[in-house]
């Protein structure tokens, strides 16, 4: 089996094509021009230059690779990004999609393509809903929100008119060592080993500490995406998350619990979004029955895996 990873140098597809090649699946990968690959790798995996934007340049590499599966993982991820620069957010997010989608059609409508959408396509929900499951109404509530939304529609569109082979998924947070520190993991925790080597002051900017959000390891998150593109239904979207929810201000006590250095956490305004879903819990159940998917870490490991990675990587 071959797969095509879209966007195989972000955070995601660096894990996602380690995971596939121990399990057999020929890797090719597409990257923006200009940025790199990993040394560990780099030699496994035949890589492309592609902008999603670029219609003809994703045809062309659909053409020359021939995958059976497509895991669509080039986007623009960032809530907060979205709030600043939407129209970036909608150009990567839906018009990127749309170019995939009308490559796939126009080379070979039996290419099985994971879509990745957001929890944050449901949006702020009643208070008495526990978890969310996939038939609860989509609410989005930010710009990236509504990118996700409207790439799965497009998605629903080419299912039910050219009869393509798509499965959608909406991902809860994922985190991990290698993520970008435009998430709140990895900036909280590549601060904290900044001031632990003296780099900056020993004070640590904060945004929402009230916000709930259900935590994944990406280690687990890409084990579900290949459960599910391998055993899903096509036409259908599943809920990759781990049921648990932790507050900010959790996750926050546990990285400073973790470090020697005395830290003074600040609120600052700037990091603070116009509108925050306050809490964010994934109903699993449709994952879990359809693969017994269960996440294998902890979430106090993960947090330690993402604080020692900055440590060695500042
Ligand atoms: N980034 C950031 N930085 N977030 C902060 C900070 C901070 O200093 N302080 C508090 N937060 C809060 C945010 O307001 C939000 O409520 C929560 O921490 C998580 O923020 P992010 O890590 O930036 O992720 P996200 O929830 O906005 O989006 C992530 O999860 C989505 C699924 O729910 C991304 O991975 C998306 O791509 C993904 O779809």
């Amino acid at each position: 089996m071959r797969a095509l990873i879209t966007g195989v140098n972000g955070f995601v597809g660096i894990y996602l094509s380690e995971y596939l090649i121990k399990n057999g699946i020929e890797v090719w990968g597409t990257k923006l021009p200009h940025t790199s690959m990993p040394h560990q790798i780099s030699s496994k995996i035949i890589v492309r230059d592609m902008d999603i934007i670029n219609k003809e340049n994703i045809f062309e590499i659909i053409k020359e690779c021939m995958p059976d599966y497509i895991f669509h993982l080039a986007a623009q991820s960032s809530v907060a990004l979205s709030w600043e620069n939407p129209q970036l957010t909608i150009n990567i997010n839906v018009n990127g999609t749309l170019n995939l989608l009308d490559a796939v059609r126009k080379s070979n409508k039996n290419i099985r393509i994971l879509l990745i959408g957001s929890s944050e396509e449901y949006g702020i929900v009643k208070s008495e809903i526990i978890s969310i499951d996939e038939d609860y109404p989509l609410n989005p509530t930010n710009p990236y929100a509504v990118s996700k939304m409207v790439q799965e529609y497009f998605a629903l569109q080419y299912i039910n008119a050219y009869k393509m082979d798509i499965i959608m998924v909406r991902a809860f947070n994922h985190i991990g060592p290698g993520q970008a520190p435009t998430f709140v993991v990895p900036d909280f925790a590549k601060k904290i080993a900044q001031i632990e080597k003296g780099l900056i002051e020993p004070v640590l900017f904060v945004g929402n500490l009230e916000a709930e959000r259900d935590f994944t390891d990406v280690r687990d998150i890409v084990r579900a995406y290949f459960d599910i593109i391998t055993a899903g239904k096509s036409g259908q979207v599943y809920n990759v998350g781990s049921n648990k929810t932790y507050k900010i201000s959790y996750i926050l006590d546990l990285l400073l619990s973790m470090s020697n250095k005395k830290i003074i956490v600040k609120s600052d305004p700037s990091k603070m979004r116009p509108l925050d879903v306050p809490v964010i819990r994934c109903d699993n159940k449709k994952l879990v029955k359809l693969t017994s998917w269960s996440p294998q870490y902890k979430i106090e490991d993960t947090i330690k895996d993402v604080l020692n990675y900055w440590r060695i990587n500042i």
